[in-house]
């Protein structure tokens, strides 16, 4: 059975490659996804009798699934993430390292007979439209029935994959196992995983090696690991980007369309800004989403760039998701989905923090009885919903189009709850790399308060597959080669005042920053005067209509307190000493010219009125 006769497709560096993972790992069985409707169906339904997947009511959540993880798997684990590069110094300081030959000689003890009494799935994917000429494919193997049915909607998956790959085509190989084998005649649990973690990075061979968890980003190496990481190492050779960026496309009144980019670290946003729907005040604005996590950028025969989205679903935080936070992603969830870690309803639905009054009674994700009274919460925080991108209401008619969307903007933001402005615009392209380059957020809703910003360059933080030096410095030559770059902004919606409360509405009302940053780059609006750290828009320059906001709030969340400002652009040296020569003497130069421009302002920095 374990013999590449059986394989449906005569790719002789694909099948040898496979033979030798079976060799080490010793899989019971092997199966060569198709990706058809009847596959996932029949991995669903094994999956609902071995207890890992609940079938949610049919009428109220068709085709749906409820999992939960044992409580020990339930997020990335950046800790047990590795960038094997030959060399020390391409991993870069911000990422963990080990030789390429040791890690091998590891994973080979490792991943040894890892599958025993499990079935070895082969999941050929593509990442982008098929046939893309900015798509890549991968092939991942793997034991988890759940990791299968995730990259059936995370993915373009199955059969239609190898026919695009033909007998030579370049694929990136992704291993994956639960490290959980099965003895003869041992009972599965519901959720098998690993204590001891790998999530191993090859990017000078292109390879993924993944051990020990079932979850998200950990699982799905389609995902963080080849989208992000590989891809970005690829993006460097290739003169490309790959970055953790929402794609989305703001329509006038006039049909006339924006596209922009935007990167936010991870739970700070994206899903929302992807789908946002226009405030009242703009009649006849719409928002078309293209993707909500990754974006791969190339730049166009015609000087643009063009940007896909190399995912076919949304796997978004769940907690916090609401018809009044995201309307669309509740409309993208009425069906065909997965959903994990969130609490079990008395009528076979699902529910989680904040999606609408507390039910009297749910099973929480691990399990137990909940009310509202209980003390943690039904749902993990860091529960997640798996989607199909089509089910979105707002999807863009162009969002599978092969040739990708024009950018004109990339917009940069983290969560920050102290003085920091809601919006300014780079002076130029180098300003913004050292802009996106120094951007941090406050790290969970846990640590707030505590003021700790972590630095997450350009929300890369943890999935830049090679050095973060390095990848400043492309990002200042790629601007350099382009004669029309897209315009840099930073955002920042989560500034509070003293009484903890956020300043700025939000979620639909940042249709209003995102209006000022298309004026901007559309050249319609002067729109803009010049702070020691930006280009900012006056109270004048943002429409109001349809919103009561004070005029002294905005004033108050548009000043630049030169002590804090001053303080943050100090704080930058420690992130920019530890890489040394590796440091774009752009990055230092922008930093200087910083200090140089608060020296010069005052105290406080308000905008003119
Ligand atoms: P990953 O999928 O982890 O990469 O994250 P994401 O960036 O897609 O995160 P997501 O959209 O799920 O972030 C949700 C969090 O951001 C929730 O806590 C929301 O309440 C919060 N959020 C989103 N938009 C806004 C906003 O405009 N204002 C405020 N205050 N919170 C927001
Ligand atoms: C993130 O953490 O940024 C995610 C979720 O998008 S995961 O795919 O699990 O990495
Ligand atoms: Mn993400």
């Amino acid at each position: 059975m374990l013999n590449s006769a059986d394989a449906p497709t005569a790719h002789a560096k694909l099948n040898a490659w496979i033979e030798e993972i079976v060799a080490l790992t010793k899989p019971a069985a092997i199966h060569w996804c198709d990706g058809s409707q009847e596959e996932y169906d029949r991995l669903c339904a094994e999956m609902v009798e071995a207890g890992t997947l609940i079938k949610l009511d049919e009428e109220k959540r068709p085709g749906s699934y409820l999992a939960c993880s044992d409580p020990s798997d339930v997020a990335r684990v950046e800790n047990r993430t590795f960038i094997c590069s030959e060399r020390e110094e391409d991993a870069g300081p911000t990422n963990n390292w080990m030789a390429p030959a040791q890690m091998r000689e590891t994973l080979k003890g490792v991943f040894d007979g890892c599958m025993q009494g499990r079935t070895l799935y082969v999941v050929p994917f593509s990442m982008g439209p098929l046939g893309s000429p900015i798509a890549h494919i991968g092939v991942q193997l793997t034991d988890s029935a759940y990791a299968v049915a995730n990259m059936k909607i995370m993915t373009r998956m199955g059969a239609k994959v190898l026919d695009v790959l033909g007998l030579d085509g370049a694929f990136v190989p992704c291993v994956h196992s639960v490290g959980a084998p099965l003895a003869d005649g041992q009972d599965d649990v519901k959720w098998p995983c690993n204590a001891e973690k790998y999530i191993v990075h090859y990017p000078d061979s292109r390879e993924i090696w993944s051990f020990g968890s079932g979850y998200g980003g950990n699982a799905l190496l389609g995902k963080k690991c080849f989208a992000l990481r590989i891809a970005s190492s690829m993006a460097r050779e290739e003169g490309w980007l790959a970055e953790h960026m929402l794609i989305v496309g703001l329509e006038s009144p006039e049909g006339e369309k924006t596209y922009v980019a935007a990167a936010f670290p991870s739970a700070c946003g994206k899903t929302n800004l992807a789908m946002l729907i226009p405030p009242e005040g703009f009649d006849g604005w719409k928002v078309w989403t293209v993707g909500d996590d990754i974006a791969w950028i190339k730049p166009g025969d015609d000087g643009k760039l063009y940007a896909i989205n190399p995912e076919y679903g949304y796997f978004g935080v769940a907690p916090g998701t609401s018809d009044k936070s995201n309307p669309s992603a509740m409309q993208s969830l009425t069906k065909n989905c997965i959903f994990t870690n969130v609490a079990h309803t008395d009528d076979n639905d699902i529910w989680w923090e904040d999606m609408s009054e507390p039910p009297a009674h749910v099973i929480d994700w691990k399990g137990n009885d909940w009310t509202p009274d209980s003390k943690t919460p039904a749902a993990h925080p860091n529960a997640r919903f798996t989607a199909p991108a089509s089910q979105c209401p707002t999807i863009d008619p162009a969002w599978e189009d092969p040739k990708g969307v024009p950018i004109s903007a990339f917009i940069f933001g983290g969560r920050l709850s102290k003085t920091f402005p809601l919006a300014y615009q780079a002076f130029d392209w180098n300003h913004g790399v050292y802009m996106a380059a120094t951007m941090g957020s406050e790290a969970t809703a846990a640590a707030e308060g505590q003021a700790a910003i972590r630095r997450d360059p350009f929300a890369m933080l943890p999935f830049c597959g090679y050095n973060m030096g390095d990848y400043w410095q492309h990002w200042v030559d790629f601007g350099a080669k382009l004669d029309n770059p897209p315009e840099i902004f930073r955002v920042n919606w989560f500034r509070k005042d003293e009484n903890g409360k956020f300043m700025w509405p939000g979620f639909g009302q940042n249709m209003r920053v995102l209006k000022w940053i298309v004026d901007r780059v559309n050249g319609k609006a002067d729109g803009a005067v010049k702070s020691p750290i930006g280009m900012m828009p006056t109270h004048d320059d943002i429409t109001w209509d349809g919103l009561d906001y004070a005029k002294e709030t905005f004033e108050h969340l548009m000043q630049v307190d030169r002590a804090g400002a001053m303080a943050d652009a100090e704080d930058q040296s420690e992130l920019f000493g530890r890489f040394g020569d590796k440091l774009p003497a752009e990055m230092e130069n922008q930093r200087q010219a910083q200090i140089k421009r608060l020296n010069d302002a005052p105290e406080v920095w308000k905008l003119p009125s």
